[in-house]
């Protein structure tokens, strides 16, 4: 789904010779008609993408082997380039990863207020974990107060930036690896606090066991999103709520609803 985040004419196709593999599999996933299309377009027109795509990610050889098969005709350039922005602006949210400066600029990240994390429990001298870390929000508003944050992220360009940060910021206690919410990289009961925003729900009753086996006794979990920008005419998650998370609401500065959700542990 895109969400207007970016303008297709200012960033190039080649953009996708930057994701890894586990990136090009949810492009792989994508069902939209138009954006298969375009990519079936895009593929059968550019011999270097096609390469790439289906030899960093061979589990989907198959996958784009075929959209390519059902494209016989040839695109002039000025036809491939609307396909092109098209594209780009479709997997807004996806492509936006390769782009951590950019990232760090969008609304639900730069409107923010750290206070929307550090209001819900003392960090003071805390094991953090932060899960789907992207530029960092959640993990650097707590770095002052924690003892340690681990900030976990699968997307290299996105580990890159916060590393460059933290270094800039002169963090000694945070700590940036690879690694997904699905299996965290980590001994059982390690953590004090787990943290994420915008992560947790592809899978939630997996997640939140592997988040519950980091963390130890008493300890809490938080889903803490940034401003966004959406009504949520729905309420809160019932996902959440049926899970046991306590919640609360506020009016984001961008207009939107913010769900914030906290749930202690008991083991
Ligand atoms: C919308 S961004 C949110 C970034 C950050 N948590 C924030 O709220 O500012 C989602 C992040 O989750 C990461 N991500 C995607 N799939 C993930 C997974 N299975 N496990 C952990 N992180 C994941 C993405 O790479 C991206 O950095």
């Amino acid at each position: 789904m895109s969400l207007d985040w970016l303008d297709g004419k200012e960033f190039s196709i080649n953009t996708f010779l930057l994701m890894d593999r586990d990136m090009i599999s949810v492009i792989a996933d994508q069902r939209d008609a138009k954006v298969v299309e375009a990519l079936s377009v895009i593929l059968s027109n550019n011999e270097t993408l096609k390469w790439y795509l289906i030899n960093k990610c061979p589990e989907c050889r198959n996958y784009f082997v075929n959209l390519v098969n059902e494209v016989h005709q040839y695109y002039d350039k000025d036809t491939l380039k609307e396909y092109e922005d098209f594209l780009i602006e479709a997997l807004d949210t996806l492509i936006v990863y390769m782009y951590p400066e950019v990232m760090e600029k969008l609304d639900y990240i730069a409107l923010w207020d750290e206070e929307r994390l550090l209001s819900i429990t003392d960090f003071s001298n805390k094991r953090v974990l932060d899960i789907g870390s992207g530029t960092g929000r959640l993990a650097f508003s707590v770095a002052d107060q924690a003892e340690f944050v681990y900030a976990v992220e699968p997307v290299f360009e996105l580990r890159d930036y916060m590393r460059n940060k933290s270094k800039e910021l002169k963090y000694e206690n945070v700590y940036i690896i690879d690694g997904k919410i699905e299996a965290l990289p980590f001994p059982n009961d390690f953590f004090d606090v787990v943290v994420s925003g915008h992560v947790f729900g592809g899978d939630y009753e997996a997640e939140y066991l592997e988040m519950c086996r980091v963390l130890r006794n008493d300890g809490y979990i938080i889903d803490c999103p940034g401003e966004d920008e959406r009504k949520k005419p729905n309420g809160p998650s019932k996902e959440l709520i049926d899970m046991g998370f306590e919640y609360s609401h506020y009016v984001s500065k961008s207009d939107g609803d913010v769900y914030r959700y906290w749930k202690k542990i008991k083991k």
